[in-house]
């Protein structure tokens, strides 16, 4: 059955360790998790590894904001991880820390090799400063107006509002967000990665790698815009860890993290006499996955494997990137309560739900996945409850209360028992190509078949019949060979509720292999319910719940952005009544009518995409609601002063919003 016995590391990305873990990151732990929990379920040998990501500006700051060293705030942080991963069942074979010893060995290690080699390179940048901090800041701690759209307070690197991205000294009044004062610009030297000697053993590693197509095209992309160098140092005050002789200077965050997974490895290693060469060295041949999301990409397809590859290392055989999580088709969001912690999804609910969820929905390609709170419910419910642990439900009690726990000696219907085992390869190939929802689709149409039989059997039924003792030992007997079958199936998702199930079926740790041996003639022991079904209320309390979490770190909160705007936001938009004075069609443009509005006096140029709804003819003289406080844009025919209201579909189903009769031109609309 089992090919054979493969060597396999396998790590998730490593959690900064200044914020919670929430739902969105356990799309990958899960996804991991569940690959590793097959990989051993076959029979391989497979090591799973992670740490927390403790380096870094965010962290440094948190960390100084709640009076502690980044060292206390690291270890507070790294428990809680601990715990939530712990309680979602994902397995790691060790969880350790970038701030560690071993880390700290292998990153030097790494970087002599990288100089000696001539990787390194160093040149003096000039970079914003903050004079009252004393210390230069990264473009996230700088804020000042858009160069572009000149909406204020937006961040150094890039506009949340028009979405430009710049350099931070394009802002207009700019302040360090530390200090508020102006940054100043000051010189340093900084060392430099020359990735780009790496292009052919990275177009090499391409070829020679089965990646994802999505990875193939990012790194085809990079590869045509040139390959710049890395800047790999942090000037003091950096939490992290100081370059060897280069004193002041510290390894930005991104030269340690991934290192992070060779020394978290390492650890295990020095813990269980496991041999770390055997897996890293150049000439391993053992296989090494990362399990990444999509965000950082670039990170793990083009730095690590060249740092490794400079430094004398293995390269991974693969990176696996999945896509986002949403919920109900939004972005998590705090005001949603949609920014649910892993801690205060378990406060309310069962992982195994989550982690079942997220496998039917999970496949291969680096796509977005939704949560969607209705189907969660509603899918977990069915399948889970109404289809797997219902068949144990259905056929345990009569075995165990007429018969003493013995199972049948053959099974009641050998042709359907083998169908269930003939699926093993099937769904083993979905579980190793990552293809979980085709799995668990085969599963759940097995459970379907297993319930169909039951109900065409049924034992009530037979029960009530004291001469058909026999068959109903059968029957029932044979609903539980087959729910053991589903059970191996399914185990790799929900580890917990099959070791209940192994516990009531008496075979402590069934693997792939057992399904070899059908336990006929076994006994079980006394059933008890696997799993409750989904209740509604509780997903209603979580979210409520979720509405009062703290402030995510500042990393998750650059990232997770609210899609709701407060009250007093709404309260500073000024809506006046305006007069169309002027309209006419803008050539070149197919959805454009340029409006020249009277406020009152004031006159105002508007572009207006409603001229498949409306003739200039139609507009002038109307009344209309404006929107007078929008900034100016500059747009390709000319700048627009503001915005007209109107709503419908679109296209020529656009209605203007039409201010009260007898409202004048210039009046604000409350
Ligand atoms: N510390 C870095 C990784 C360093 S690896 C050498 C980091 N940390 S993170 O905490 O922001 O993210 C950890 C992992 O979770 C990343 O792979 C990231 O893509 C993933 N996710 C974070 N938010 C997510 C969603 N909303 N949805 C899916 N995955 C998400 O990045
Ligand atoms: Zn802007």
């Amino acid at each position: 059955m089992s090919n054979s016995q493969r060597r396999i590391l396998v790590t998730s990305a490593l959690p900064y360790a200044n914020g919670p873990i929430h739902i969105g990151h356990l799309v990958e732990y899960i996804q991991t998790d569940v690959w590793v929990r097959f990989q051993k379920l076959r029979g391989h040998e497979c090591h799973y590894v992670c740490a927390d990501d403790a380096h870094g500006t965010p962290i440094m700051l948190r960390a100084e904001q709640e009076g502690l060293t980044p060292e206390q705030l690291v270890e507070r942080i790294g428990a809680e991880h601990r715990r939530d991963f712990a309680d979602f069942a994902i397995a790691f074979d060790n969880y350790h820390s970038t701030h560690s010893p071993e880390n700290r060995a292998i990153a030097e290690f790494i970087y002599r090799r990288l100089r000696d080699g001539g990787y390194i390179a160093r040149r003096t940048i000039s970079q914003a400063f903050d004079p009252v901090k004393q210390m230069f800041l990264p473009d996230r701690f700088i804020r000042g107006t858009c160069p572009r759209c000149k909406a204020a307070d937006q961040y150094g690197d890039s506009c949340e509002v028009c979405g430009a991205t710049y350099v931070p000294t394009d802002l207009i009044d700019a302040v360090s967000a530390l200090s508020g004062a102006p940054p100043e610009l000051r010189e340093s030297e900084h060392l430099f990665f020359t990735l780009g000697r790496f292009e052919g053993l990275l177009r090499e590693w391409l070829e020679q790698h089965a990646l994802q197509q999505g990875i193939v095209n990012k790194l085809n992309e990079w590869f045509e815009a040139g390959l710049q160098d890395w800047d790999i140092s942090r000037d003091a005050p950096y939490f992290g860890f100081e370059i060897p002789d280069e004193p002041g200077k510290y390894f930005y965050v991104w030269l340690d993290a991934p290192i992070g997974y060779l020394a978290s490895f390492r650890h295990l290693c020095d813990r269980t006499g496991l041999d770390f060469d055997a897996f890293c060295a150049a000439d391993s041949q053992a296989e090494m996955y990362h399990f990444i999301g999509k965000d950082i990409m670039y990170f793990h397809t083009l730095f690590w494997p060249a740092m490794l590859a400079g430094a004398g290392f293995r390269l991974p055989s693969n990176v696996f990137v999945h896509g986002f999580l949403t919920v109900d088709g939004h972005k998590m969001s705090k005001s949603r309560g949609t920014f649910i912690t892993a801690r205060t999804y378990l406060d309310h609910l069962n992982p195994e739900y989550l982690r079942y969820y997220f496998a039917a929905k999970l496949g291969a390609a680096i796509e977005d996945i939704d949560l969607n709170l209705e189907d969660f419910e509603l899918r977990v419910n069915a399948d889970l409850v109404g289809k797997f642990v219902n068949i144990a439900s259905r056929c345990a009690g009569f075995i165990t209360k007429r018969f003493d726990g013995r199972l049948a000696d053959a099974a009641e219907e050998p042709a359907l028992l083998d169908a269930f085992l003939a699926a093993a390869e099937s769904i083993a190939a979905h579980y190793e190509a990552r293809e979980y929802s085709r799995a668990m689709r085969e599963a759940m149409l097995l459970a379907d078949r297993a319930n169909q039989y039951i109900d065409r059997r049924s034992p009530w039924v037979i029960a009530k019949d004291e001469g058909r003792a026999a068959e109903l030992q059968q029957v029932c007997s044979m609903g539980l060979f087959l729910f053991r079958v589903l059970a191996i199936y399914l185990k790799p998702v929900l580890p917990t509720t099959v070791a209940r199930a192994e516990a009531f079926l008496g075979e402590p740790g069934l693997d792939w292999a057992a399904l070899t041996r059908t336990p006929f003639g076994g006994t079980i022991n006394k059933f008890e319910p696997l799993m409750q079904r989904v209740d509604k209320e509780r997903i209603a309390k979580m979210i409520e719940a979720s509405k009062d979490t703290p402030q995510p770190a500042a990393a998750d909160a650059a990232k997770q952005q609210d899609d709701f705007i407060s009250i007093d936001d709404f309260a500073r938009i000024d809506l006046r009544v305006a007069r169309i004075e002027d309209a006419r069609d803008v050539e070149g443009a197919d959805k454009l009518v340029q409006l020249t509005l009277d406020l009152g006096g004031e006159k105002r140029q508007v572009f207006a995409g409603i001229k498949q709804a409306y003739t200039p003819a139609e507009l002038v003289g109307r009344h209309v609601v404006m929107v007078a406080n929008l900034a100016p844009r500059k747009m390709r025919f000319g700048v627009s002063e503001g915005m007209v209201l109107g709503a419908g579909p679109g296209g020529q189903e656009i209605f203007l919003i039409a201010p009260d009769t007898g409202a004048t031109p210039g009046m604000r609309v409350k």
